[in-house]
């Protein structure tokens, strides 16, 4: 079955995402998996991809700034992997960003994470690196971004324009 067939994708509330933990301790350890379980509990929107009613995949979404997206977290279930939900995701992700007029998306991704980097490229997404971004944003505001992005060493920092 590819992902397409029988798949649809709905907003999971606050207070309703427990349900989706599983997905995170497949997917992230230590520190990540700490931290990714307190973002779905707390971020603004989180959208999950259903599959005959069960969750199979979640992407984490928040606005950094007027016109500015983030993709928090994008996961998998693995035993759902390599068929095209992540990219639904990310695809539905960036129709939201588009509607809610964002004009720029960013995700950071860990330098040796071949799947997420594959899946970022794929819908055009490139690597951009703080100098970069202050020349559009001046470095105050790049600074709290990447504060709220948390992007750490060992991670990169993408972009995708939109709209
Ligand atoms: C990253 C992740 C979300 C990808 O989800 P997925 O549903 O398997 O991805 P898709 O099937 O939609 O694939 C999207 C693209 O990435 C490529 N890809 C996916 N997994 C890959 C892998 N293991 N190696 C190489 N390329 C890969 C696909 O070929 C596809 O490229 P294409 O459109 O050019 O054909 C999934 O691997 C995952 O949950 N990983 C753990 C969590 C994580 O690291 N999240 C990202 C950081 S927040």
């Amino acid at each position: 079955m590819t992902a397409q067939e029988n798949l649809g994708i709905v907003d999971v509330p606050k207070g309703k995402r427990t349900g989706l933990e599983w997905i995170l301790e497949e997917s992230f350890e230590g520190w990540y998996l700490m931290h990714s379980r307190r973002t779905l509990r707390d971020i603004e929107l989180v959208r999950a991809a259903m599959s005959s009613g069960k969750p199979v995949g979640l992407v984490m979404l928040k606005m950094l700034m007027e016109g500015v997206g983030y993709v928090y977290y994008i996961a998998v279930a693995k035993a759902s992997r390599k068929k095209g939900i992540g990219k639904l995701l990310l695809e539905d992700a960036l129709r939201h960003f588009k509607a809610s007029s964002v004009k720029e998306v960013f995700a950071s991704v860990e330098e040796d994470n071949k799947p997420s980097e594959a899946l970022f490229a794929s819908e055009g997404f490139t690597p951009t690196s703080f100098n970069e971004v202050s020349k559009k944003h001046g470095s105050l505001h790049t600074l709290n971004m990447y504060r709220e992005m948390l992007v750490v060493p060992g991670e990169v920092l993408l972009r995708k324009a939109i709209g």
